[in-house]
């Protein structure tokens, strides 16, 4: 049944990501939530491996419609989403955002309501406009969560979460560590970076002490050091002795402008290079969210190295989305 306009605006006035029993209900960003319930989630992503360490499939989407609404472009994402609810059962569409009513001049929340009214259960949204992913939370029906997949400069929790998943599986188990003893140095354009944000709220939740972050200053938003970070100009002070490199794609868009010079200065201050790799720890780990931009952020031997873990990332990225979805699903009563 649909509710009315005035049940949707009073629901709209406690932003509901969290269930009072602490489950979750949308999945909106990793901040506001505790160590446990991020644990819960690596957890929770860790039983969608078999023992061979391949990913299964389970029934806890069956019979639920999934609407992946990408506004903004996406490969990776977009992608491990869908493979993520099919695995789950789920029946999927994919709305053709670039041919959409929004194009059309459709507000959002018009939109949002008419697919509600295809009878949507779940809604995984991109948008390039930071808080759409909560603007949506705060409109929709009862009962039909809302799953963000990267909101502007804003947060992009799943992307955060399957990084934390990486760690806990290629680091933590593999050297018996826990989190509170990792040094985690991230890479490059961070004032933009949805990623870079969302990581920072994850790893400081899980425990992790020593954050660091490397980029010129015009790529560093103002009163980073508030978050915890520690802040280095200097990429090889920055990554000496760290347990885990994060890189982060330098947009070309601002390449050439005053904010970065060019590609080659670039890469030689900055640049993810194996001489620089070998300044942190043995088998420390490399990541990259993905699009990488070769030779100009990351060096193509370190990219396909022995300590690069970026194509586990993506595979990680199939078992947290399941995982978040099923608890979405779960905490919204379904
Ligand atoms: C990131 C994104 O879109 O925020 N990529 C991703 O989700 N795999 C990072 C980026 O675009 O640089």
């Amino acid at each position: 049944m649909h509710t009315t306009i005035a049940t949707r605006l009073n629901h709209s006035m406690s932003l509901p990501q969290l269930n009072n029993d602490g489950t979750i209900r949308h999945f909106l960003g990793v901040e506001g939530l505790n160590r446990t319930q991020l644990e819960n989630i690596i957890d929770k992503a860790m039983g969608y491996f078999d023992k061979e360490g391949r990913l299964i499939n389970t029934d806890e989407l069956v019979g639920k419609t999934v609407m992946n609404l990408f506004f903004e472009n996406s490969t990776r994402t977009r992608t491990t989403f869908e493979a993520a609810q099919k695995r789950l059962g789920a029946n999927v569409l994919n709305l053709d955002i670039a041919r959409s009513s929004t194009n059309k001049g459709e507000t959002l929340r018009d939109t949002l309501w008419n697919l509600e009214a295809m009878s949507a259960d779940m809604f995984v949204v991109r948008h390039s406009a930071s808080g759409a992913a909560h603007f949506m939370a705060s409109h929709v029906t009862p009962n039909v969560a809302i799953i963000n997949g990267g909101d502007g400069w804003h947060a992009h929790p799943t992307q955060a979460m399957l990084d934390m998943l990486t760690i806990h599986r290629e680091l933590c188990l593999r050297d018996n560590k826990s989190f509170d003893e990792l040094s985690v140095a991230i890479i490059g354009d961070i004032k933009h970076s949805r990623v870079a944000r969302s990581n920072i709220s994850a790893l400081t939740t899980l425990g992790v002490k020593d954050i660091r972050v490397i980029a010129p200053k015009t790529l560093l938003p103002k009163g980073i050091s508030r978050y915890g970070v520690r802040v280095f100009e200097d990429i090889d002070k920055g990554v000496a002795d760290v347990d885990v490199i994060i890189g982060l794609r330098i947009q070309n868009e601002r390449i050439g402008s005053p904010l970065l010079p060019s590609t080659s200065e670039y890469f030689k201050m900055y640049g993810i290079t194996d001489s620089r790799v070998a300044l942190a720890k043995p088998n420390a780990l490399v990541m990259h969210p993905g699009p990488m931009n070769r030779g100009v952020e990351i060096a193509s031997s370190v990219a396909d190295g022995e300590q690069s873990v970026i194509l586990k990332q993506v595979n990680n990225g199939i078992a947290v989305r399941m995982a978040v979805m099923a608890l979405a699903m779960r905490g919204q009563g379904k």
